[in-house]
């Protein structure tokens, strides 16, 4: 028995943990923050921070910790719940180990009556990244069903009373939500087999409203590819408690002897403030989550079939598309859905991934030829887990989508999922894939996923990475994109074996910045797909300039989606003029440090990324603004002493660059100091909604 107040402190470079015993078999964090002096009295901590008792409540009283059980007293939300045979077990989880080793914590409890053992880990892997895991294992052939289980459960300190939170849907994803903590819970959750549009896996907690950048904060991400359904409940005595379950499954998963399940990683970063977070979470990504990013190329610019000819393909059409693509300055075309065989529309055709011979009288060949010609290298949509029931495949095994025999097999845009738990079906995708990696030149893969899992068997999740794994594996210079009807399925566990995601569907410049806005809170730019979609947006219908669609697409990795053959000469000049600035500042948007920038005129957008002594800046105003002459952009975070030489790069916004007081200058650069950049500020012409600046600062040589 371990007795209660003994602390275990885990040390980082820049973050302490402290734990402590806090009563029979719970364990508490009593510290999560900045690193304590290696002298700090954690008996002193410990107690300095302890209430004592009030007249209403048990005189042992529960407090949960990381792992809350549902005994003696415990009114909250348990870490377990299981059933062994007909009855709920009694979740008498016993501390059987704990030990703290530098950066990490391990804590084993054993459950009495099942003998279900919980391994938990909390270990520092980066300055202020912290990485919490839970295994399981049962050691008898036990019938133990689990009906929940919290990949996190954790008290959150209490200066964290407000969450930002980011729900969404189609087309409009991470809508940031701030909500102050209390009495009411709060329950996130998804239920699609994929994390799926809605709230819960990535969190920020803070003290304010959200809109400061001065207070630290703790950002909270659930790397699994699944469901998640995510808890915040206040008790009484105001204590919060942060529960995530990251393995869900309805009836419950049944715990085989010997198996470890693993419930999915959950990672914590602390950030000074806001931009902090965000430098973390970007520094996190790219050191620990990508793969190989060190090994990356630059980011190629993309021409997608998609918004330029959706279903209507044939070669000499996709032909003249990437002509028309490669004299805009293109790298990569990638013919999107529409390809294979049977697939003349969203009713057909999945699962059957032969080159239609209907579109392709030659095979991919001759258009991955031409592709080549033109000096771009060639992507290919597909979407692997789904089958449509107008496809060979479903007539051939009707039997491998996720079904429930005594019910309907209800379709979402058509089709059906295919059960890759299922060796035969993971066999048979595994190779249709290779067959096409094999027989063609394809550089990168637009991996879909459109409808939601339902049945579904929870395996799911497991069997995708398992794929993506072995694909990697063999085709290790293959790129990878994952999509899933935009951001669908953005998780680090995809992002293992991604090397760029779909933020949304929306290619509307004044949606996009507010989703890229979301996104760039957790992922660089270098992974976040950015298009230049057409005008009218077919999504929402708004008309926007080309000048206007192209700065912002810029700031991600740029692309384009819509017809050249459609633009006016003046547009097409236009955009070959941004995907040049694109090449030719790449190197800094997909590897600088990433800046928000705040102004007071909530319709502007402004963001910066500096590497070394170069930064570039995107300010866009989405309204029409209050003052004509809105207040000067400042640009934070430079170098105070230093003397850079600033530019608007051209293209300029036509409108609006009539008011520039000094033309000449903006062109040929003023000299300012990184601290009058950062206090004075810029004065732009801002006052059109739709109106977008690139800010080029180049430090002076003198
Ligand atoms: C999904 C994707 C789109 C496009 C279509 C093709 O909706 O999100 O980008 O690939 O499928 O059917």
């Amino acid at each position: 028995m371990i007795e209660t107040g003994k602390s275990w402190r885990t040390d980082g470079d820049d973050i302490t943990l402290v734990f402590v015993a806090a009563g029979r078999d719970e364990i508490d964090l009593a510290y999560l923050g900045p690193r304590l002096p290696d002298g700090e009295d954690l008996s002193a901590l410990v107690r300095a921070g302890t209430f004592g008792l009030h007249e209403n409540e048990p005189d042992a009283p529960r407090i949960g910790g990381l792992l809350p059980q549902a005994h003696d007293g415990y009114r909250g939300r348990p870490a377990y719940q299981i059933r062994s045979g007909k009855r709920q077990a009694d979740c008498g989880f016993q501390l059987a180990h704990i030990q703290a080793n530098g950066p990490n914590m391990m804590a084993t409890w054993v459950e009495k009556s099942t003998g279900l053992q919980v391994d938990m880990s909390w270990e520092i892997v980066g300055p202020r990244t912290v990485e919490v895991t839970m295994e399981l294992m049962v050691d008898d052939e036990g019938d133990i069903l689990l009906d929940s289980a919290s990949s996190l459960s954790m008290p959150l300190p209490r200066r964290f009373n407000h969450m930002t939170a980011f729900s969404g849907r189609w087309a409009r994803e991470m809508q940031a939500k701030t909500t102050r903590i209390g009495p009411q819970a709060i329950e996130m959750r998804s239920a699609n087999g994929k994390p799926g549009f809605d709230a819960g896996n990535w969190l920020v907690f803070h003290g304010d409203d959200g809109q400061n950048n001065d207070a630290d904060c703790l950002g909270i991400h659930a790397s699994s590819c699944g469901d998640h359904m995510t808890h915040v409940v206040q008790d009484q005595d105001g204590r919060t408690c942060l529960s995530i379950e990251a393995l869900r499954q309805p009836g419950g998963i049944a715990l085989n002897a010997s198996d470890i399940t693993n419930l999915g990683q959950i990672t914590l970063i602390l950030g000074d403030n806001q931009d902090h977070l965000t430098q973390l979470f970007h520094d996190h990504v790219r050191t620990n989550v990508l793969p190989q990013r060190t090994d990356w190329g630059p980011r190629k610019v993309h021409l997608n079939s998609w918004e330029a000819l959706a279903f209507d393909l044939d070669e000499a059409k996709l032909k003249t598309l990437a002509s028309a693509a490669a004299d805009l300055g293109i790298e990569r075309f990638v013919l999107d859905d529409g390809w294979f065989k049977g697939r003349r529309g969203d009713d057909a055709g999945l699962g059957d991934w032969q080159v239609d011979e209907a579109i392709f009288p030659d095979g991919l060949t001759p258009l991955i030829d031409h592709v080549h010609g033109l000096d771009m290298d060639f992507g290919l949509w597909v979407e692997p887990e789904m089958v449509s029931p107008d496809s060979d495949l479903y007539r051939a095994h009707p039997d491998w989508c996720l079904h429930d025999d005594r019910a309907d097999r209800p379709t979402e845009r058509n089709q059906l999922v295919l059960d890759l738990s299922r060796e035969d079906a993971f066999a048979y995708i595994h190779d249709a894939l290779t067959a096409l990696l094999d027989n063609h030149d394809i550089a990168y893969l637009k991996w879909d996923h459109n409808r939601r899992l339902f049945p579904d068997n929870g395996l799911q999740q497991f069997a995708i990475q398992r794929l993506l794994g072995k694909l990697r594996q063999q085709y290790p210079a293959v790129e990878i994109e994952s999509c899933s009807s935009g951001g669908g399925r953005v998780s680090f566990s995809m992002l293992q074996y991604c090397h760029r995601i779909w933020p949304s569907d929306n290619n509307d410049p004044i949606e996009r910045l507010r989703i890229m806005e979301s996104w760039t809170r957790f992922l660089p730019f270098e992974i976040l797909g950015n298009h230049v979609g057409p005008s009218p947006n077919p999504i929402t219908g708004r008309r926007t300039d080309m000048d206007f669609r192209a700065k912002v697409a810029l700031f991600g990795h740029m692309g384009v989606e819509t017809n050249p053959a459609a633009m006016s000469e003046d547009e097409r000049a236009i955009l070959r003029a941004h995907i040049a600035l694109y090449k030719q500042w790449r190197d800094v948007l997909h590897g600088g440090a990433f800046r928000q920038l705040r102004h007071p005129e909530s319709s502007i957008y402004g963001q910066m990324v500096l590497s070394g002594q170069r930064a570039l800046a995107v300010v866009a105003q989405t309204a029409f603004a209050e003052n004509f002459n809105v207040a000067p952009v400042r640009l934070p975070g430079l170098d105070a002493d230093t003397l850079y030489s600033v530019t608007l790069p051209k293209p300029w916004p036509q409108k609006s660059s009539a008011y520039l007081a000094d033309p000449d200058a903006w062109e040929s650069g003023f000299v300012l100091s990184g601290r009058a950049l950062a206090e004075r500020g810029l004065a732009l012409p801002l006052t059109y909604p739709e109106t977008a600046w690139l800010i080029a600062i180049e430090e002076q040589k003198s």
